[in-house]
């Protein structure tokens, strides 16, 4: 393991150090505009949601790391305390993208980037027509972590409403299919949450029976994963078969059982798989 401190990067070294692996990044594209109404849109990575009561999100439009001067979408807030968080959806890439390039202020990136403005509900920035899940906010407070270049401006807001289109539903709620969302890793790349990167996991039910509960034989065995053993110790309780196994699976070659516990887990029927382990264990 190679251990780096954090003192002796440089800003710029350290966002690259951050960006890379803190991965991936939801992504805002913050619509704001400033005292005179003109509009402005930027993507910003550093964002996520940290409340529920009331609904608070935060994102961080930094000082920049070459100079440390301020950001368009930074000075906006602070003089109209108000945004617009778009999500971004796989068609968006391209044009978010080109929102992100450095215009001089007072720029329009909904011109340069092709999206729509559309008006709000509650506050004066425009929503971002393309974009499937949206929040109107109010600026809550502002944090300055740091004064040199690079150093963090955290912008923290209250959600006044969301927007959702309706076809990104799912029972009344957000389709992750269907909204198709990207997320920012380093550099130039950037993952897609859709299709196979998409996986569901089993929330625990209760006090699962845990790692230390899993027979010593299956935790030193090879052919199940961390992953497979970790979805079994979430079971909720570790089933007993005394005495309950046929003649016919009793005769089971190891290679056998190994494949069934292993298909059991994928499939996600722990019932089955700790049927098989019984067996195995007592080989
Ligand atoms: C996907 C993506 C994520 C970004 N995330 C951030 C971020 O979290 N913080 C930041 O200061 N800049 C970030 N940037 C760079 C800003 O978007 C860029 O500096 C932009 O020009 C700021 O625009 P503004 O001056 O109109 O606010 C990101 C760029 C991209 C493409």
């Amino acid at each position: 393991m190679k251990t780096i401190e954090a003192k002796s990067l440089s800003p710029i070294e350290t966002n690259a150090w951050l960006c890379g692996g803190i991965t991936p990044r939801p992504i805002a594209l913050v619509s704001t505009i400033n005292s005179e109404g003109s509009r402005n849109l930027a993507p910003f990575s550093f964002f996520n949601a940290f409340g529920s009561n009331p609904p608070t999100i935060a994102f961080a439009p930094n000082r920049r790391g070459r100079d440390g001067s301020l950001k368009d979408t930074y000075r906006n807030i602070k003089s109209t305390e108000q945004f617009v968080v778009a999500t971004v959806s796989f068609a968006m890439t391209e044009q978010m993208n080109i929102s992100s390039a450095d215009y001089p202020p007072n720029f329009d990136e909904f011109v340069k980037s092709g999206l729509t403005p559309e008006k709000a509900k509650m506050i004066q920035p425009a929503l971002v027509k393309e974009s499937p899940f949206q929040m109107e906010c109010r600026l809550n407070q502002i944090i300055e972590l740091g004064s040199g270049p690079g150093s963090g401006l955290m912008i923290i807001g209250e959600v006044l409403c969301f927007h959702i289109s309706e076809d990104c539903l799912l029972n009344n709620l957000p389709d992750p299919e269907r909204l198709d969302q990207i997320g920012r890793n380093g550099g130039a790349y950037y993952t897609r949450a859709h299709g196979e990167a998409l996986f569901k996991v089993a929330k625990p039910m209760g006090e699962p029976i845990g790692y230390d509960a899993l027979p010593d034989c299956l935790k030193t065995a090879t052919f199940l994963t961390a992953n497979d053993l970790g979805r079994l110790a979430n079971s909720d309780h570790k089933p007993s078969f005394m005495g309950l196994r046929s003649p016919e699976d009793a005769q089971m070659t190891k290679p056998h059982l190994e494949q069934y516990i292993t298909e059991a887990i994928h499939n996600h029927r722990l019932e089955d798989a700790w049927y098989w382990i019984h067996i195995y264990s007592a080989e």
